[in-house]
């Protein structure tokens, strides 16, 4: 058996699965991205491939098990007097290999697979495969989202962002948080931003039926839209966040946390900004600001460990190709203690630093990105920094007012390259000061009667904050643009896919 001691110490951990045991020969699908020819003639020939298709699943199984184990998301082929059966393999080509898996004396990768038989699955035509084998720009592969995936560096983004989402719902088990599935569907206004996409059937429904006279839409005798004609008889969004419908949950069961996509119809082309973005958001009861700061430092830095010590192998990668320095940067944001200012501080900061920032610095004004990275890359060297007690007038109604009545009790945390990770509050919980809120920022009372009621019957303090898993997935992998840490990203004009 030509299989070695590193592996043989490997399946004897696996005490109960025999297969793996006497494992001689492997068989794996994979897609070529070497970009050179498969088979050296007559002799033999070292093959890089990176990935193992899902298709050959059952003849895989056990590779993956090995791969997962020795956390190796990278495999080497060696072909050695190999066959190719039926044709060319060309870069982007589907193979099955069939081979003896042995520890490499290569030192980029743990496994080898000694390759005896090479079939051909799905050939590609080399003149118009658009992954081909060379630096393609990042604005290029969104071009090609659907092929993308198939090259390293997305490869390694969906594997970090599903550690991250593991991750996630790990931490909050395990600190006995409910997970909530809050509606996608809503007729409230989270963040009274007014960002948010109608969910209507008065306009045409289907991809057929786009050439609706605008005369169709039914009107009211005022000739304004009659919503109780719509589907669900008023208007309707997406959601915009998840919180309202948590904190209905929270004010039952204490801790929840909700996970899911949410919608936002801002016109922000820049590269922290989406249409549509995933969100966590948990919902503490009992709890006031400080609990809330303590959860959101205590679970980034759970996630972000969760990744060095799962990921290495993707870390290391995006430490040679994208960000130098990644690796620290992580680990320090797990060793670190976070940096805590107000608002006022951070806003004096800013204006006695000497660097000249495009949007000015004013006590009332919200903090834009350059300020934002500027107070957690410059001024606290790379350390997260949470910002609190911001002005009452750049924040949501539901933030609880401070006792000075001009800032409430709202924190954000900033973080290098991407500034806001995460938007967090404690949440005003005296039913006549909420009120008093909805009507000075001329809201309805009637349509937010439900989150009313959370106020009126036992009321307690409670906060909790947003999370755009998005950024963290850019601030895990370092990857500068949020179009390039989600599959299909969904920004102005850009649907495709
Ligand atoms: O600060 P935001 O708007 O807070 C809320 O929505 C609260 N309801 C959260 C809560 O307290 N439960 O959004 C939270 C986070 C931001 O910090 C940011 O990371 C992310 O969501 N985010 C976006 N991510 C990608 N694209 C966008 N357009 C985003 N808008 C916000
Ligand atoms: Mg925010």
């Amino acid at each position: 058996m030509e299989s070695s001691l590193c592996l043989r110490r490997l399946c004897l951990n696996l005490e109960r699965d025999c297969e793996l045991r006497t494992l001689k020969v492997a068989r794996m699908g994979v897609w070529d991205a070497s970009g050179r020819p498969w088979l050296c003639e007559g002799g033999c020939g070292l093959v890089e491939y990176r990935r193992l298709s899902h298709s050959l699943r059952s003849m895989t199984d056990r590779l993956y098990q090995i791969c997962r184990l020795l956390c190796c998301p990278m495999l080497k082929a060696m072909i050695r007097w190999c066959q190719i059966e039926a044709g060319q393999v060309n870069t982007g080509a589907s193979v099955a290999v069939e081979g003896v898996l042995v520890e490499s004396k290569g030192a980029k990768q743990k496994v080898e697979l000694k390759a005896t038989k090479l079939t051909l699955i799905g050939g590609t035509d080399p003149a118009s495969f658009p992954i081909q084998k060379k630096k393609l720009t990042r604005e290029y592969l969104r071009s090609v989202a659907h092929l993308r995936p198939r090259t390293n560096t997305f490869g390694a983004v969906a594997r970090v962002r599903t550690a991250l989402a593991y991750a996630t719902h790990q931490f909050f088990r395990e600190q006995g948080f409910v997970w909530v599935a809050s509606p996608i569907i809503t007729a409230s206004d989270c963040e009274g931003a007014g960002e948010q996409f109608c969910v209507t059937t008065l306009i045409p429904s289907s991809h057929e039926d786009t050439k609706t006279p605008v005369s169709q839409v039914p009107t009211t005798k005022d000739g304004l839209i009659d919503w109780s004609q719509d589907f669900f008889g008023k208007p309707a969004f997406l959601t915009v966040s998840g919180q309202l419908n948590g904190e209905t949950y929270a004010t039952a069961l204490c801790d929840i946390y909700t996970f899911g996509p949410t919608f936002r119809a801002e016109n922000s082309n820049t590269t922290r900004h989406l249409a549509e973005f995933w969100m966590i958001e948990p919902e503490l009861a009992f709890a006031d600001l400080k609990d809330d700061m303590a959860c959101a430092t205590a679970y980034l830095q759970y996630v972000v460990r969760y990744v060095l010590d799962n990921c290495m192998e993707d870390l290391e990668f995006f430490n040679q190709w994208v960000e130098k320095g990644i690796i620290t940067r992580l680990t320090n944001v797990v060793e670190k203690p976070f940096v805590h200012v107000t608002y006022t501080e951070a806003v004096e900061l800013l204006q006695k630093s000497k660097k000249k920032f495009e949007f000015p610095v004013k006590w009332g004004a919200d903090l834009q990105s350059e300020h934002e990275r500027y107070l957690t890359e410059v001024a606290f060297s790379g350390n997260p920094v949470i910002v609190t007690d911001y002005p009452k007038e750049i924040k949501a109604f539901y933030m609880r007012q401070n006792e000075d009545e001009k800032t409430v009790a709202a924190m954000d945390i900033l973080v290098p390259r991407v500034g806001e990770l995460i938007g967090g509050s404690q949440r005003e919980e005296r039913l006549e000061v909420l009120e008093r809120r909805i009507e000075e920022l001329g809201l309805s009372k009637e349509s937010y009667w439900w989150y009313l009621d959370l106020r009126r019957y036992g009321s307690v303090p409670h906060a909790g904050f947003g999370l755009g898993f998005e950024r963290l997935v850019q601030f895990s992998t370092g990857i500068e643009n949020i179009r390039d840490v989600i599959p299909f990203p969904r920004t102005p004009n850009s649907a495709e896919f």
